[in-house]
């Protein structure tokens, strides 16, 4: 498939975001393994079953469109997971390592809320009501996760400050 219009577009980067959601599925997994808050877990598994919502939206959008739900590998959240993954290699203070794991999970949110928010406004020029009206749930649900992050490490932080 050439590129060669803005619906084109709009499904390369349903691809992309379909592939980086699954990444993001398997991340979450150990990123919950691996968090000593509790709450962290929790929020890190609150998310991973919200991102399997988020996968099932993504593939009735492409229901919608008519098209078979296939991904298309995704580098930009195969990096920040990798970044992620890089952190839990190192030797880290309990309390540091958490707010470390918020700064990475807050990296992938960035980068969701970007891919959702340009595919809800593609989606609203195209007059793809049904696409819309699904991206625009997950949109809200990655702005709210990202928000509930920042709430986290506003205790967290201040552990990881006082601790070592
Ligand atoms: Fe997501």
């Amino acid at each position: 498939m050439s590129i060669s219009n803005l619906h084109n577009a709009l499904v390369e980067e349903l691809r992309d975001i379909l592939n980086g959601e699954k990444q993001i599925t398997r991340a979450l997994k150990q990123m919950a393994k691996n968090a000593n808050s509790e709450e962290l877990a929790a929020a890190f598994e609150e998310h991973l079953e919200q991102t399997e919502g988020q996968v099932e939206r993504l593939e009735k959008a492409f229901e919608a469109l008519d098209l078979k739900p296939r991904g298309k590998h995704c580098a930009g959240i195969e990096g920040l997971i990798e970044e992620g993954k890089k952190l839990l290699e190192e030797e880290a203070e309990p309390e540091v390592l958490d707010a470390m794991l918020i700064a990475a999970a807050q990296k992938v949110e960035h980068y969701e809320i970007a891919a959702y928010g340009t595919l809800c406004t593609w989606a609203d020029m195209l007059g793809l009501e049904e696409v819309a009206r699904l991206l625009k749930e997950t949109l809200a649900e990655e702005k709210e996760t990202d928000e509930k992050l920042t709430e986290l490490a506003s205790q967290i932080n201040v552990e990881a400050q006082s601790a070592g």
